[in-house]
């Protein structure tokens, strides 16, 4: 493996970057990393970032380590992601397609891993379950690192991760700055992740929504909330917007799609509102004519939104060559 690379902006080498000093075993959530760990793991995804072009760049430090990744909820970008990563550090990857299997016949969660934990002995397993806490369940009866890929509306650390790797690749730094956050607040698991992520980096954080949307408890203090665009995206240097989330949604809270475009979804004119050359975020799936109109979505300058798609396969190999590295 080569990695001796110039480094640019003084950014950390790859050896420098201190891994020890990240202590827990697995990724459930945001909220159990303190700000350092976000550091190590953006200064470690910022390098492989750095080099995610040069094809023959295949450091092989997961030889010999499976990576099981278990969905049981539609995935594109995040599945494909762990997968790429997972094989850029030279791991070999087992993806369950949750839709071909026993859980159909009424298998439980627990007698799946079990199974596929006895089976194929992984040396780190990737979750994204409708439940709450489901991989923190799987957290405990397994001996590898397990990593969140979105449970319920609770939490989505490695979307979070690579936003805002994605933020400070461009914005260099985060502290300081003011990011909003708009749409379904209260059931978007990526909002919160975000929430929790931007607040103990020292960012100014707005969210907008509609108040049917609006949760009354947010995950994190010192959190500005807003229910009109023009306010809350007023100062901000970035703006975050969020699918509705109608799979976790009780009907009638939207009145319809065009109603929320027109009050809530992200035009060239909304977005005039913030800082001159903010730039536009979504974690994606989009909805195109619902929070946000396709010139913003497609406009070269602004649009973060393939970038953060990007930046998910080096931050996700950030998290797995901290969990699993020297496993074997
Ligand atoms: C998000 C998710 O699944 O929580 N998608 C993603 O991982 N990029 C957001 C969403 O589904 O709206």
């Amino acid at each position: 493996m080569t990695n001796s690379a110039p480094q640019k902006d003084n950014k950390p080498s790859f050896e420098k970057v201190d891994r020890t000093a990240f202590t827990n075993k697995h990724l459930i959530g945001i909220e159990d990393l303190n700000a350092d760990e976000i550091n190590i793991i953006l200064d470690l995804a910022d390098y492989y970032a750095d080099r995610l072009d040069e094809r023959e760049f295949k450091p092989d430090i997961l030889r010999n380590q499976v990576l099981l990744t278990l969905f049981f909820e539609d995935s594109t970008r995040t599945r494909t992601s762990f997968e790429m990563a997972a094989k850029r550090l030279g791991a070999d990857v087992i993806n369950i397609d949750v839709s071909t299997s026993s859980i159909n016949k009424g298998e439980s969660l627990l007698d799946t891993i079990q199974t596929l934990n006895s089976m194929l002995r992984p040396d780190g397993i990737v979750v994204r379950h409708s439940e709450y806490g489901a991989p923190q369940f799987v957290s405990t009866i397994v001996d590898c690192p397990v990593i969140n890929a979105g449970d319920s509306w609770h939490e989505h650390p490695t979307q979070a991760l690579l936003d805002a790797l994605t933020l400070r690749r461009r914005l260099k730094v985060l502290e300081g700055k003011t990011i909003a956050i708009c749409g379904d607040i209260a059931h978007s698991r990526v909002a919160a992740s975000n929430m929790i992520l931007l607040k103990k980096l020292g960012v100014n954080v707005h969210i907008v929504a509609p108040p049917a949307l609006m949760p009354d408890k947010l995950p994190t203090d010192d959190v500005k909330k807003f229910d009109n665009m023009k306010d809350g995206l007023n100062g901000c240097d970035a703006v975050m917007m969020l699918r509705n989330q109608m799979e976790r949604m009780q009907a009638g809270l939207i009145k319809s799609e065009q109603e929320f475009f027109e009050n809530y979804g992200l035009t060239k004119e909304k977005l005039s509102y913030a800082n001159d050359g903010a730039f536009v975020m979504h974690p994606g799936p989009m909805n195109r004519g619902v929070e946000i109109a396709d010139d913003v979505a497609d406009d070269k300058n602004l649009s973060l939104i393939l970038e953060q798609v990007r930046n998910g396969v080096p931050t996700r190999m950030a998290i797995m060559d901290i969990l699993m590295k020297d496993r074997t």
